[in-house]
């Protein structure tokens, strides 16, 4: 059945469902969203948790005695439901103070700020509960050129997250860091513009190992790129600490549309490898129910990604175990792919005496034989159809 349950390990983001609708063009369409009916709901719909940024919990510039209120509310419905918290991050980007970013903001000021801002919201994830820290930076970036000494700005960001580390580190808190990527939106360029950036940039950190990425659908295929594919790079470097499930279709403005929309193919081996290959974090939904919804259509947007990723998971599980499947992946030599190229020991000496590896190499053969890749791609494709 496509019914979702907390062992799905389902998580929204209270930003998600409680999207106003506010776009560039219009104003909001929908009414504000109390985060404990986002609570209460999400869980009666069969998810385990919730995701915050500081602000779409807490009203930014709420007084101290506010705060602990909102804060306690959100613990009373948290205990009533069972949800859990395994993930917050901060809002750096909504107040004017942030219009040329927080960590790399050119004004210095703006960034003792950003920090400060950051660590009172780790202290409370950590409080939650939540295992990752999500950091994305969208305003951490430029319209144009003179005005982002990029090689300055990616120090000021190192900076950033090793103090933050530090932080997390001195306080004992098990807390780990995610950076999400985007190219765009909503400054001209982003830096750490997608998962290939984040990881290089990860590894000039001085605890590389309390980061990974948090990668999300859409913002990768904005950028023209194969999603599995870059998540497939990350489980590889043991860095996909958190994921950003949504849909979007092509290179154009951020859709965030909800997860199997846009482009369901990439959905399907998506899961795939998600189910496969041994990532055990939450299935975290960030997208935005489009503004012609009223609020039953956010519920059913919302719903709608947690039934589509378990019909997903069905379909590619079938295509794993048909052994049609099994053979043609044969045929396409996946199992070849998986044994190294070299013998054991061997030494570029012991390659280089091989004569089979080139003199006697049969290269007319080799190259006539066809992969067999399209009756592999037509099953898979039949199982996402469900027409098998
Ligand atoms: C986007 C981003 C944001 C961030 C979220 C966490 O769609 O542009 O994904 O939604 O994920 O705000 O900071
Ligand atoms: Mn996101
Ligand atoms: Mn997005
Ligand atoms: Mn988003």
């Amino acid at each position: 059945s496509y019914n979702p349950t907390p062992e799905d390990r389902f998580t929204f983001g209270l930003w998600t469902v409680g999207w106003q609708g506010r776009d560039p063009f219009g104003d909001a369409t929908r009414p504000a969203l109390d985060p404990v009916e986002s609570v209460t709901r999400l869980a009666e719909l069969g998810a385990y948790g919730v995701t915050f940024h500081d602000d779409d919990l807490i009203p930014f510039g709420a007084s101290e005695a506010e705060r602990a209120s909102h804060i306690k509310r959100f613990r009373q419905a948290l205990d009533a439901t069972g949800m859990t918290v395994p993930m917050a991050t901060t809002n750096l980007f909504t107040h004017p103070v942030f219009k040329d970013g927080a960590f790399t903001a050119n004004d210095r000021e703006v960034r003792r700020y950003a920090l400060r801002k950051t660590m009172r919201n780790i202290d409370l994830a950590a409080e939650l509960g939540a295992k990752t820290y999500v950091a994305w930076g969208g305003r951490e970036g430029a319209e144009s050129g003179g005005a982002k000494d990029v090689r300055a700005a990616l120090d000021r960001m190192k900076e950033a997250f090793d103090l933050l580390a530090a932080y997390v580190t001195e306080q004992g808190y098990d807390l780990r860091f995610a950076v999400e990527p985007k190219p765009n939106e909503p400054r001209g360029d982003i830096l750490l513009p997608t998962v290939g950036h984040a990881l290089a940039f990860i590894e000039r950190l001085e605890r590389p190992e309390l980061f990974g990425v948090n990668p999300e659908v859409g913002h990768e295929q904005m950028a023209g790129l194969n999603f599995p594919h870059g998540i497939a790079q990350a489980l590889w470097a043991g860095k996909l600490f958190h994921i950003d499930l949504n849909g979007q279709n092509g290179i154009k403005y951020d859709q965030d549309l909800r997860f199997g929309a846009g482009d369901l193919r990439a959905a399907f081996w998506l899961v795939d490898l998600l189910e496969t290959g041994g990532y055990e974090g939450p299935r975290h939904f960030d997208f935005k129910p489009p503004r012609t919804e009223d609020i039953s259509g956010v519920w059913a947007s919302a719903a709608g990604c947690m039934r589509n990723y378990l019909i997903l998971k069905e379909r590619a599980a079938a295509f794993r175990a048909d052994p049609e499947v099994q053979e043609a992946l044969r045929a396409s030599r996946l199992d070849q792919l998986g044994e190294p190229t070299l013998n054991e020991g061997e030494t570029p000496a012991a390659l280089l005496a091989d004569r089979t590896a080139f003199e006697d190499f049969d290269l007319q053969a080799a190259a006539e034989r066809g992969m067999a890749f399209e009756r592999l791609d037509q099953l898979a494709m039949d199982h996402l159809l469900a027409a098998r």
